[in-house]
């Protein structure tokens, strides 16, 4: 290890359940794409669309019951600091944030609720032949033909902030030389001792074994 990097600090920044959450929400994605496109998959696509729904609810009492940087109240802020998040990147700068910068919130929030809508739109949505999702009983079917819509425009909608996302990664990692890939596969950042001062509270992960179980209950309440 050179001089420079025994002086670093390492500081857990995501926890266990966070990581996990991010990287199978990747690999569902994936699928959810491939099961969408091809044909006899259908069932396949539904159960992903339920992971994908028990994911979103577990981040969401996560936001609440989670480590310090996994919570809404530690990284969502007004429009005015993302403002001056990125009046900052803008002149050089690079503030750091141990969680999520304000921006970054942001967009959080922004996949999740797209997330959300296509993972619901998706209970009503019907493939007018032999499909009918499990909640389309509840509206008329010319209504759960506009769901069906929604459902596969807000897919170009989710594609598309999901490329912001992935942008902004790589911004950080060829622009700002900061790799943000790192931390959230290992939960740690290797940090100066003067930014370091200050490390998150981080939770137990079997508390998020309790907010998957709830999410899983809840899921499957739903479309029993
Ligand atoms: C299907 C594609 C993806 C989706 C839906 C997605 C979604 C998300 C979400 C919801 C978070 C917030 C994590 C949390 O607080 O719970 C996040 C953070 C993050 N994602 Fe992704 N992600 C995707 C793909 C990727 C890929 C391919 C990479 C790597 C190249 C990546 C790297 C990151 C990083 C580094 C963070 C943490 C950002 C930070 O430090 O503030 N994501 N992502
Ligand atoms: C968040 C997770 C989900 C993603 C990313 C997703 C993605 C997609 C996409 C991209 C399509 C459009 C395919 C096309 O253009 O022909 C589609 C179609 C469809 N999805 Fe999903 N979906 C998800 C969840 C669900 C769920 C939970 C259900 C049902 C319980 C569902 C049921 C359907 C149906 C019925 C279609 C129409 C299939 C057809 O017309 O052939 N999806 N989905």
């Amino acid at each position: 290890m050179s001089e420079h990097n025994s002086l670093l600090q390492t500081i857990r920044v995501w926890d266990l359940p966070t990581r996990l959450f991010h990287w199978i929400l990747v690999a569902l994605m994936i699928a959810q794409w491939l099961t969408a496109e091809s044909d006899g998959a259908l069932q396949y696509h539904v159960w992903g669309g339920y992971a994908v729904l028990t994911l979103v609810l577990f981040r969401l009492i996560w936001g609440f019951a989670g480590s310090d940087t996994s919570r809404f109240s530690q990284f969502v802020r007004g429009p005015g600091a993302a403002l001056d998040y990125v009046k900052a990147l803008r002149r050089g700068e690079t503030p750091l944030y141990l969680g999520h910068n304000p921006m970054g919130g942001w967009s959080i929030l922004a996949l999740l609720g797209l997330l959300l809508i296509q993972a619901g739109t998706g209970l009503f949505a019907n493939d007018d032949i032999t499909f009918d999702g499990p909640l389309s009983g509840w509206v008329s079917k010319s209504m759960s033909n506009w769901l069906t819509t929604i459902h596969k425009l807000n897919f170009n909608l989710l594609l598309l902030v999901i490329a912001v996302h992935i942008s902004a990664v790589l911004f950080y990692l060829l622009v700002k030389h900061e790799n943000l890939i790192h931390p959230m596969l290992s939960g740690r950042k290797h940090l100066p001792p003067e930014q370091a001062s200050a490390a998150p509270r981080m939770v137990s992960p079997w508390l998020g074994l309790v907010a998957l179980a709830i999410a899983v209950v809840a899921v499957g309440l739903l479309v029993r």
